[in-house]
């Protein structure tokens, strides 16, 4: 009890009496800066089913497909409009030498992927076929050089393979190979998890090496990709530190790494299904840390990149459970319930808050692979949780953030720890609208929240809400449709728009005035 309380003086939570309502109020008179679309980025690597199966069948395959990439899947992902994919890793990228993914498939050199599961990766898909995915989602794309085992010539070369529009030999060979036209490089990535997988560096010693590299990544002037210096994880933020300082000429961002495990351990994660209510708190408690992780990595920013030229990229986010029983361990596939769709929308709301510097974040990974949109077994595919709140929070791609504060809120207390109970976002949409994107932690408890804009009479509010029974709610082959938003509709009465927030759940509305 004394652990709560001091739990909850430290979160600054004062006593609520039972009768308040949660308020949440939104200043429309205070545009912020624009959620940048590309928060809603995604991330494919060459792990598991998560490209091969999942994604890639192959042009020969007898499930439906375009150009070898399935048509369920891809059609599910364009009405998530996504608006970035990065590939091909990861810890991948570290071993991706891209003259394995090019020329006739038939003739390419099988490898072993000897990071994710030791199993042959037959390079089908390469470069070309994954422009290919990336221009039919309509999606601007994150490729991922290989500093770990790569040189600074061989990754200057797939950036003029890619890029060059002269007669040069590489771009004639991409011309030879089904592609007259450079392709679209958006963002490139220097390296991955150095401190890692990535070459185990110190982060002075990457520095270098990433002013090393980048010096000759040349481009034409007009299809220079942004530059990214692969960043820090968790705590860690020595990395933002140098790289900010050492690294900062032409780059246009510092990525970051944080995975939510249920337990904060990894030898132990978690369950992602069968967990007890404790361990939905605390893997509330762990997401949030998201919060001060970026804080922390801003105020450096802010110090030493006072101009904001620097982006800070959480390029790899989301739940990491133990692995699914009975499925091969180096595939991270695990399955994905109404908690994740809530950790989704918790990161969100924090990505919002800090939208000036969080200018692109990618999930791990898309389909198959840790907190994935899409699950598939061969032919079957389904649509996760995570999916739908993706979906319900499309009116914030590129919307101005506007200033939001909770108060009277009624922190959910579970265990040993307390966290808020209510996170809230709100934005200016393209279409003008005002939406409110609502997140009720508590897995037991409903609540009533007040929406306010001063100055604004608000008539009604209409959306969606996605909640479930079960705090480990999922869909399944047998059942798609267990976890699926349902429309929500409210109107004010006596000059109070009041919502009610199921328990567990995430509400995305628009506000009528
Ligand atoms: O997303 C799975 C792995 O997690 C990535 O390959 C790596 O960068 C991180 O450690």
């Amino acid at each position: 009890m004394k652990a709560l309380k001091l739990g909850a003086i430290a979160l600054g939570i004062l006593a609520i009496p039972a009768y308040a309502q949660v308020n949440v109020t939104i200043d429309a008179a205070k545009p912020g800066p624009v959620i940048n679309k590309n928060v809603y980025g995604q991330f494919a690597e060459h792990l598991g089913t998560g490209i091969y199966e999942g994604l890639w069948v192959g042009p020969q395959s007898k499930i439906p497909n375009t150009k070898g990439w399935r048509n369920d899947v891809v059609g599910a992902l364009k009405e998530l409009k996504v608006p970035l994919v990065r590939w091909p890793g990861g810890c991948f990228a570290d071993e991706y030498h891209w003259r394995d993914g090019i020329g006739p498939r038939n003739k390419r050199p099988v490898k072993v992927n000897t990071h994710w599961g030791g199993v042959a990766e037959d390079n089908a898909v390469g470069t070309h076929e994954f422009f290919d995915l990336a221009e039919m989602l309509g999606a601007q794309t994150y490729v991922n050089g290989n500093l770990g085992s790569g040189t600074p010539q061989e990754m200057a070369e797939w950036l003029e393979y890619m890029t060059s529009d002269t007669k040069s030999t590489l771009a004639e060979q991409r011309r030879k190979n089904g592609r007259a036209q450079p392709f679209k490089v958006d963002y490139f990535g220097i390296g991955n998890e150095a401190w890692g997988c990535g070459g185990n560096m110190k982060p002075e010693y990457y520095a270098h090496l990433y002013n090393h590299y980048a010096t000759f990544l040349k481009t034409p002037p007009n299809a220079r990709p942004k530059m990214i210096a692969s960043g820090g994880n968790d705590n860690d933020t020595r990395w933002t530190e140098v790289l900010s300082k050492e690294a900062a000429r032409g780059t246009d961002g510092i990525s970051f790494h944080y995975y939510t495990l249920p337990t904060g351990v990894w030898e132990k994660k978690g369950a992602a299904t069968g967990f007890d209510e404790a361990e939905w708190n605390s893997t509330m408690a762990q997401t949030l840390r998201m919060e001060s992780h970026i804080k922390n990595n801003v105020a450096i920013l802010d110090k030493n990149d006072p101009e904001k030229k620097l982006g800070f990229y959480v390029d790899e986010w989301g739940t990491w459970y133990d692995v699914e029983p009975g499925t091969n361990p180096g595939f991270l596939f695990q399955r994905n319930t109404i908690r994740d769709a809530v950790v989704a929308a918790l990161n969100f709301n924090i990505f919002h808050a800090h939208a000036d510097r969080v200018r692109m974040t990618n999930i791990a990974q898309m389909v198959n692979v840790l907190q994935a949109m899409i699950i598939t077994d061969k032919e079957k595919m389904l649509l996760t949780p995570t999916y739908h709140a993706y979906k319900m929070y499309i009116p914030f791609q590129d919307a101005t953030s506007l200033p939001v504060a909770v108060t009277n809120d009624k922190p959910y207390v579970s265990g040993s720890s307390v966290v808020p109970g209510v996170s809230a976002s709100a934005a200016r949409g393209k279409d003008g609208k005002l939406y409110v994107a609502l997140v009720n932690t508590n897995p037991r408890q409903a609540t009533d929240v007040v929406l306010n804009v001063p100055g604004q009479a608000i008539n009604a509010v209409s959306g969606q809400v996605l909640t479930a029974d079960a705090m480990d709610a999922h869909n399944t082959f047998e059942n798609k449709q267990a976890v699926k938003p349902t429309p929500y509709s409210a109107r004010a009465s006596g000059g109070r728009m009041s919502v009610n927030l199921p328990a567990k759940s995430v509400m995305v509305v628009a506000v009528e005035g």
